[in-house]
């Protein structure tokens, strides 16, 4: 993923948008206490975690920590931010072990268009499993993922074609796992079987008015009239 952590700060704001609507709608079915521990996997150069879900965590949490793959996006992020309770971890959410203090430690885990990154069939079962050994008992879980959208076709076709195929070649790297699924949410869930399931819904904001005030369209216009038919996936579960 590209890691210019300025640029995509100024271009999400439909990820910011989306990522309010969906707190908004899921909160009431988190359970809030007294000093939890919250994490937001993906978190990226911060701005959804420190614009969207800081403000709407409740005033006595005791710690965010904002995790991601890429140690320069948090470094960005760390430099927006100056809340003690909230830290920085630089982790592959797909990797075979997860830090030891992280064990069942978070009573909340949220995570916005991360999964749909993690694009091998044993690496996203394997993020899956590690955000649930996480978890406290009795926590839960929210999160969304891009599940199919046009672009991706686009992005396919683009690779097949003599012209653009020099350029193409990690294309698989850029598309959802889920964008070929006919059963998408079953498959999502279904690594979380074990657990009780409060939620689940598929969702597609309606988010078209922002999009044309979006650099990344203006870089890519051809794509502005594909992407209202995006799927996105969210989900909410809790642990026993
Ligand atoms: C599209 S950005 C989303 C950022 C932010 N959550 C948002 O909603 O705007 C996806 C983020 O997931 C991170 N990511 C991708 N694969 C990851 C992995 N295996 N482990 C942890 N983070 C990962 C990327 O570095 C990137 O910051």
């Amino acid at each position: 993923m590209n890691e210019d952590g300025s640029l995509y700060a100024e271009t999400c704001d439909f990820q910011k948008q989306d990522a309010s609507c969906i707190l908004d709608m899921y909160s009431r079915l988190l359970k809030w206490g007294d000093g939890d521990h919250v994490m937001d996997v993906g978190a990226g150069e911060g701005s959804v975690s420190l614009e969207v879900l800081l403000p709407k965590l409740p005033t006595n949490f005791k710690e965010l920590v904002l995790a991601d793959v890429s140690s320069k996006l948090l470094d960005f992020a760390r430099e927006r931010c100056d809340d003690e309770r909230v830290n920085y971890r630089q982790m592959d959410i797909s990797s075979r072990t997860i830090p030891d203090e992280f064990r069942q430690h978070f009573d909340h885990i949220f995570s916005f268009y991360c999964l749909n990154w993690v694009v091998g069939v044993d690496e996203n079962k394997r993020a899956m499993k590690n955000i649930f050994d996480m978890l406290k008992p009795g926590g839960d879980i929210l999160f969304t993922i891009i599940s199919s959208t046009p672009i991706y076709d686009f992005w396919e076709n683009m690779a097949k074609s003599k012209r653009w195929e020099n350029y193409s070649n990690n294309v698989n790297n850029l598309i959802s796992p889920y964008h070929h699924l006919n059963n998408s949410a079953e498959t999502l869930r279904r690594p979380f079987q074990k657990t009780a399931v409060r939620n689940l819904s598929t969702t597609t904001p309606k988010r078209s008015g922002n999009i044309p005030r979006s650099p990344f369209f203006k870089m890519a216009p051809e794509t502005r009239r594909f992407s209202c038919r995006t799927k996105f996936l969210s989900l909410v579960l809790r642990n026993h």
